[in-house]
């Protein structure tokens, strides 16, 4: 008999949906799987008020985690984990987070293989290369990498995605398609339970080699990464001053994330499109050096 844990922590249920999906194909008489949300011992709100959202950033860039409940009644040991995380600004989400910096997730993931699925709006590249971090801290081996994001890329769900977390509020309007990710994409990630049930039967989760190769586990494209990267070093210099006027839900918090905002919305409107042109100029010479990037964020699965 083999063993999967699932873990994940999802507020509105998307990524619930997801691990479902994921999952719905795995499990039978020969494989058990074991599935659990993760329990911050404080909530988070959702909806979120927009002081409240905009008040986890410092502690989300800086990976800070919070506390979370101790798993009860967990077998012994997992022949194979699937860790279910979505993005909080540019990082994996603060209870994640916890959960990983915690005790028991030392002594659950020691020494095992590990599949990642991420489901989030657009930009995860980072965070994954920061969750690659946490699980070498907890010994864990990355198998794999599975990411769905949400449906209108890019400048559509620039809006859509912030008023779905702010108003709970997922529908269609104007000229923008709903919030999240497409229910048919939800629905064929049952494709990756399926491989890796296969996998399993045959033993190569011990073999350390991916699984889920050539079934479109992600979709890295390489103009986006280095907006990425910018904007993670911005959020690191600007978490470390909001942090210097105060604590979480303090008025001083308050004025930072404020000006924050401010910087954020002149950005928006003045650095933003000059960037834009000026990648697609540099794009046009750069062809091969980012699809090279591609490749290299796309590991371990692959397209
Ligand atoms: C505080 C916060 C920050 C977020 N930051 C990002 C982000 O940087 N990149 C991204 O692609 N999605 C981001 N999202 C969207 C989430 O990754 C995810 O798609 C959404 O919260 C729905 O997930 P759920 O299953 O928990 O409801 C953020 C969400 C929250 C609540």
């Amino acid at each position: 008999m083999k063993k999967v844990l699932v873990l994940y922590y999802s507020q509105s249920g998307q990524l619930g949906s997801v691990v479902e999906s994921f999952i719905s194909k795995l499990a039978d008489e020969k494989i058990k799987v074991d599935v659990r949300r993760i329990e911050p011992v404080e909530t988070y709100p959702y909806p979120w008020s927009f002081y409240k959202f905009a008040d986890e950033f410092p502690e989300a860039v800086q990976m800070d985690g919070c506390k979370v409940k101790e798993l009860e009644n967990l077998e012994e040991s997992y022949d194979l984990i699937i860790l279910g995380y979505t993005i909080w600004f540019l990082a994996p989400s603060t209870p994640i987070v916890g959960f990983l910096k915690s005790n028991q997730a030392k002594r659950i993931l020691k020494d095992k293989p590990v599949v990642t699925l991420i489901a989030c709006r657009d930009m995860w590249v980072m965070a994954q290369e920061k969750m690659k971090g946490l699980l070498r801290a907890v010994d864990a081996r990355l198998l794999d990498n599975v990411a769905l994001t949400d449906q209108g890329k890019g400048i559509y769900s620039f809006v859509t995605t912030p008023r779905w977390l702010l108003t709970g509020k997922k529908d269609a309007f104007s000229i923008f398609p709903p919030a999240g990710i497409l229910p048919s994409e939800i629905e064929a990630a049952s494709r990756f339970g399926e491989r890796l049930k296969k996998a399993l039967k045959e033993n190569r989760e011990k073999q350390g080699e991916p699984l889920l190769q050539n079934l479109g586990a992600v979709n890295v494209n390489g103009k986006l990464i280095a907006s990425e990267m910018i904007a993670t070093r911005s959020s690191k210099i600007w978490a470390k001053i909001i942090k210097l006027f105060g604590k979480k839900r303090s008025f001083g918090r308050r004025v930072g994330l404020t000006l924050y905002s401010v910087f954020l919305v002149l950005l928006v409107f003045t650095v933003v499109p000059l960037n834009i042109l000026v990648r697609k100029v540099l794009n046009l010479f750069q062809e091969e050096k980012l699809k090279a990037l591609e490749v290299k964020y796309e590991k371990p699965s692959g397209r």
